[in-house]
């Protein structure tokens, strides 16, 4: 008999509610805003000139020959379309080393996805360790860690005072770690900094991970938003130069636009197509006690695309446009801060990569900046730059001011 029959009866009234999600909450309490000046800096969601988030044009033809051609909604292999894993394998590693053999690649849903199924991969087969992540990361990296069973630590990254990589630091720490432990990098773009490691960093930061037996797990969700799709990857592929067993998540959320279709991949290297096969059929084993097999439409969109040459260039062309459209963003709100009179050197945001800035404002003025301006902007002072239109830029740089 339960002591209290009601209790038993209603196990879920006593459950606490949970906090809102530092980014997407965000988003929930600019929807219910009704100023009319609102300005969403929070999430990373591409915008254009005009504040909207399109699909891009290659999207939609792919899926105009998706809809006529598609012929089954059976379910997709566990790993997800092989066409898919090949086609996002040369993108992230290059064609040598993708059709090596020693590297596999499962479609998972989304770079979050990606994540999860890495970090359950290594709980299970690897056994308890921690994930080291950098200070600062993505509000999200913990939780998804953690809720794996993996324990996290941080080591040092970001230099606020130079707005700078902390490099030294950071290898010094990484330096001292237990043997076997994982290292969480952002292959470019790092979010929520946009200050990433230069090539030659990358390459010492192997020879690091090497000398201490560490495993890189790197979080690749923003290609094509630095300096382009190769020169992005070079982090990557300098840490499979070394030698190194790597795994890799990636999304195309952002390069293809593609958000609210879920769509990424995990991908692995070892040292052989014989280990590649055996973690593979492990990732495979994780992957269908948690989601099953992948959900198909976005990648199939993806794999359209790169299986067309055209469609390819197409693709190319706008993701670039974005990618100028930042950079562009990047020196407008430098000299829109001047402008509005901000006495502070603000030039370190022109030089920082990818959609977000850490600008060094504070909780106290992140938050004066929506409660009296209706401005969002996450936590930390992380900014979403390519949320700034030329319509929002005067009023968004006269509230900075303000509340300098
Ligand atoms: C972000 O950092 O804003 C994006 O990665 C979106 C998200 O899921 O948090």
């Amino acid at each position: 008999m339960h002591a209290n029959p009601s209790k038993a009866l209603h196990p879920l009234s006593d459950i606490a509610a949970a906090p809102p999600d530092p980014i997407l909450g965000l988003s929930d309490a600019f929807k219910a805003d009704t100023n009319p000046d609102k300005v969403n800096l929070s999430v990373g969601v591409f915008q254009d000139e005009t504040g909207k988030s399109p699909v891009l044009e290659c999207v939609k033809r792919a899926e105009e020959r998706l809809l006529a051609n598609e012929s089954t909604k059976s379910y997709m292999p566990i790993s997800g379309d092989p066409a898919y894993g090949r086609h996002v394998a040369r993108l992230v590693f290059g064609e040598e080393t993708a059709d090596s053999g020693r590297v596999a690649t499962i479609h998972a849903p989304g770079g979050t996805g990606a994540l999860r199924v890495a970090g359950d991969f290594v709980r299970h087969l690897l056994g308890p360790r921690r994930v080291w992540l950098s200070d600062p990361t993505w509000p999200n990296h913990p939780g998804i860690f953690r809720a794996a069973h993996l324990e996290t630590e941080v080591y040092p990254y970001f230099d606020a005072a130079a707005n700078a990589v902390a490099f030294e630091a950071m290898r010094e720490k990484l330096d001292h770690l237990p043997e076997g432990d994982v290292v969480v990098l952002h292959g470019c773009c790092h979010n929520p900094s946009g200050a990433d490691l230069t090539p030659e960093q990358w390459r010492a930061l192997a020879d690091t991970l090497r000398a201490r037996s560490l495993l890189p797990l790197v979080d690749f969700a923003y290609q094509g938003f630095g300096d382009g799709l190769d020169p992005d990857a070079a982090s990557v592929r300098a840490l499979v130069e070394a030698g190194l067993d790597i795994l890799v998540s990636s999304s195309f959320s952002k390069n293809f636009g593609l958000y609210r279709e879920r769509v990424g991949a995990l991908s692995v290297v070892t040292e052989s197509p014989d280990a590649t096969a055996r973690v593979l059929s492990q990732l495979k084993a994780v992957i269908r006690t948690n989601y099953s097999n992948p959900p198909a439409h976005g990648g199939s969109i993806v794999t359209a695309i790169l299986d067309d040459p055209e469609l390819t260039e197409l693709w190319k062309e706008e993701l670039s446009a974005m990618q100028s459209r930042i950079a562009g963003t990047r020196k407008a709100f430098v000299e829109g801060l001047k402008d509005a009179g901000a006495v502070r050197d603000f030039s370190f945001l022109e030089r920082q990569k990818g959609m977000f800035s850490f600008s060094g404002l504070d909780r106290g003025q992140v938050d004066r900046l929506r409660e009296e301006h209706s401005i969002y902007i996450v936590g930390s002072g992380r900014i979403n730059v390519a949320g700034i239109t030329p319509a929002n830029l005067e009023y968004l740089c006269k509230a900075i001011v303000s509340v300098l």
